[in-house]
């Protein structure tokens, strides 16, 4: 099928694309590298029919011009989108007019060109603070910061339009997304001034960094560090092929978690990293973060049973591969 994927240059899109090509399907990518520096790109075009489109989807006219220029698209998977939390409180006009006119964008397109499938890329933070954990999708949504109301907002729009009969979406709601494919062609860039703990731990065992700040150890936790649900970036691209499959048959709105069902703390994540890959993470204990929840990990059950999808790797697999795609990158490039 030939499958559109936003935002592709990214650590997500990246392994998506990587993904549907070894599957054998066409795969046409754009992005404005506004989060990511396209290093990417060689790999996804060595894998299969890749083609690539420098876009800002926000800008209505340019994406209209490249629709008119494409195959007709199968599905598009939508990862492109603003999505660090804290920068988000700084610059919200950013975020709201980038993620919600890129979505606005996009959907015009998708039906001007009788295109009716999308897999969007949502996420935990719509969950807000909820004290009732583990996490299912009928819970209320409750926006903590504009990225997050951003999320909540399209998550909003694309049910609507599913409502008229106009669309089929599937919104996943990732947790913590960490790891690499196992083969090491892709992961998730150190350089690109990371907020996420996975490559803050990457840049201190490459001796970019010499330590890392632990946000918060006076949380209600076994070891008073925030938990999180980490999930293999590999288990995570699985469940958007689920996702694929599962809408082909399935018409309308549909939300999905996509996280292990397990909680784990900072350190734990810090230790675990430190023992498998025989690396020393020098941390120092500071202030809690804005923003930041105490706990926050789902029940992934509603995907296993109706798009029989569950998570395969471990958090060992998680640290191990994380490590293993870059630890012989060259820092000073
Ligand atoms: C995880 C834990 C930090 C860095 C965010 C978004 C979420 C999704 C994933 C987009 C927290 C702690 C972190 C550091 C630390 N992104 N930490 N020191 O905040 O759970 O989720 O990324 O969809 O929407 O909200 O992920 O990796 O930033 O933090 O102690 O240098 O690690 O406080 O407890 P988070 P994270």
């Amino acid at each position: 099928m030939n499958i559109l994927v936003t935002g592709v240059s990214g650590f997500l899109g990246s392994h998506c694309a990587y993904e549907l090509l070894s599957l054998g399907h066409k795969v046409i990518g754009i992005d404005n590298f506004s989060n990511s520096n396209g290093k990417q790109l060689p790999v996804l075009h060595s894998k299969g029919d890749f083609s690539f489109h420098e876009l800002d989807l926000s800008n209505s006219d340019d994406t209209s011009k490249l629709f008119k220029d494409l195959d007709k698209i199968s599905c598009v998977f939508h990862f492109a989108g603003l999505k660090a939390v804290g920068e988000s409180v700084e610059i919200p006009y950013n975020y709201w007019s980038n993620n919600l006119e890129s979505t606005f964008n996009l959907v015009r397109e998708m039906l001007n060109y009788d295109c009716r499938s999308m897999i969007f890329s949502s996420s935990a933070t719509v969950y807000g603070d909820s004290q009732e954990q583990p996490l299912i999708e009928s819970m209320p949504s409750e926006s903590l910061s504009p990225y997050g109301s951003t999320k909540i907002a399209i998550e909003s729009f694309l049910n609507d339009m599913c409502q008229s009969e106009s669309l089929d979406v599937v919104s996943l709601r990732y947790f913590n997304p960490v790891g690499s494919i196992k083969n090491g062609d892709l992961y998730e860039d150190p350089f690109n001034k990371p907020n996420n703990i996975m490559p803050r731990i990457i840049r201190v065992a490459l001796g970019i960094d010499e330590t890392i700040s632990v946000f918060g150890n006076d949380y209600n936790t076994k070891d008073g560090t925030a938990e999180r649900d980490y999930i293999h970036v590999m288990d995570l691209i699985e469940g958007h092929i689920k996702a694929m499959h599962f809408l082909s048959a399935n018409k309308g709105f549909h939300t999905f978690n996509l996280g292990t069902g397990d909680k784990v703390s900072v350190l734990k994540l810090i230790d675990t990293f430190e023992s498998l890959n025989n690396v020393n993470i020098p941390y120092k204990m500071a202030p809690r973060r804005d923003g930041d929840v105490e706990i926050c990990y789902c029940d992934p059950s509603k995907a296993l049973n109706s798009m029989d999808w569950e998570c395969e790797y471990t958090l060992d697999d998680m640290c191990l591969d994380s490590w293993n795609a870059v630890k012989n990158l060259d820092i000073k490039k």
